[in-house]
């Protein structure tokens, strides 16, 4: 199979191009990816000398350019979007740009060369504050963030391109990933990288709203089965289970570095924050897909990595993102910038 795999020099893209090459031989891999502060090629590295592999850097709405690369695959993968609601919540336009106007593209280049598989990377956001029970697939979407609604922007247009034109387009939603190769700005590897330096772990409002994080290497491995196992036209949740706050993951990130438990700091909540997700995975595990790494064991990896590869983040932690920091993390009594 050869793969078209957009978004892929990120955080759960470059896992996927990796794992994919890794596991299987038959396959071949390009990956277009605009390189925004996100994207790094570094993530990369382990494959770029392997022959299967090709890099092109560039925009999934740049129409020529993806019409070119999508009649030479068989199957196309989007990782490519904004995906930090922070960012969004200040400056939502380009994420409407990526993951809904990029998707448009995307989907208008796949249909003309009647590709066979479509696979497109969405995230258990889409279904909103989820405040009992778990959602499943046929739940109805409500997203409440710039973000979250682009994303599900996106959803609904694959959707209509399923029902008006019989596109056999699969759709993952994924729930909080972390691990390796994560760019510093999510919650696992800012505190993280700040707990190395004993700087404090800004916790949103009472850290008290939940999520199911997921190792990357499952995210991954449910992807690939939802493309290679599952059915054109459905849409699969991705997840493990769990229910983690914003307080244990601080408390075990301090108790695998050793460092004390006054680095956490409680700072101004996050606009119109997602109290918790929680999905039902029972579709994708029926296809044969279970996640293999707990929290515990994920984590312990994780923290591992970053203290192992301060070459690979420190570099990351640059002047852009302390002025983002900077807005983003400001005291109470100032005023929230408009985006
Ligand atoms: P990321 O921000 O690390 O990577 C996004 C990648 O897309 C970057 O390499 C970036 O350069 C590229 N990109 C952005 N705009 C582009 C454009 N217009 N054209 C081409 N490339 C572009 O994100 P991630 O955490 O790896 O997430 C990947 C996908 O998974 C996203 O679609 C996201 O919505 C989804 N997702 C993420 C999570 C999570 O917890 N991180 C969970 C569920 C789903
Ligand atoms: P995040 O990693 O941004 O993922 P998402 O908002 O897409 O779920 O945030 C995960 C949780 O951690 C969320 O409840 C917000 C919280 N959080 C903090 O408490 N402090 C932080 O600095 C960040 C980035 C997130």
């Amino acid at each position: 199979m050869k793969l078209l795999v957009t978004g892929g020099a990120g955080f759960i893209g470059s896992e996927f191009v990796r794992m994919t090459l890794r596991t299987h031989p038959e396959d071949e891999v390009v990956v277009l990816d605009k390189l925004t502060y996100a994207g790094n090629r570094a993530n990369l590295a382990p494959v770029e000398s392997d022959a299967r592999f090709r890099f092109v850097q560039g925009d999934i709405a740049d129409r020529d350019l993806v019409n070119d690369l999508a009649g030479t695959v068989d199957v196309i993968v989007n990782f490519a979007a904004e995906s930090h609601v922070d960012r969004s919540l200040e400056s939502p336009g380009q994420f409407i740009q990526t993951d809904v106007h990029g998707v448009y593209v995307l989907l208008e280049a796949a249909r003309s060369s009647r590709h066979a598989r479509f696979l497109q990377v969405s995230t258990d956001e889409v279904y909103g504050d989820v405040t009992t029970g778990r959602s499943v697939e046929t739940d109805l979407l409500s997203p409440r963030s710039p973000y979250s609604a682009s994303k599900a922007g996106g959803e609904l247009l694959i959707w209509s391109y399923r029902t008006s034109y019989g596109f056999p387009a699969i759709i993952t939603r994924g729930s909080n990933t972390y691990g390796q190769y994560q760019f510093p700005e999510k919650i696992i590897p800012l505190f993280i990288t700040n707990a190395i330096d004993d700087r404090p772990l800004p916790i949103y409002g009472n850290g008290q709203a939940v999520r199911d994080y997921l190792f990357v290497e499952d995210h991954c491995s449910g992807i690939d089965t939802a493309l290679r196992k599952g059915s054109p036209g459905e849409n699969y949740n991705v997840g493990i289970g769990t229910e983690i706050n914003g307080i244990t993951v601080a408390d075990t990130i301090l108790r695998l570095l050793g460092k004390p438990d006054a680095l956490k700091e409680h700072v101004r909540d996050r606009l119109g924050h997602d109290q918790r997700y929680a999905i039902d995975t029972a579709k994708l595990r029926g296809l044969g897909w279970e996640p293999s790494v707990t929290f515990e064991e994920g984590m312990k990896r994780t923290v591992d990595w970053y203290v192992a590869n301060e070459e690979w983040w420190r570099p990351l932690k640059s002047r852009d993102f302390w002025e983002f920091y900077e807005r983003n993390y400001r005291p109470q009594d100032e005023p929230v910038s408009k985006g």
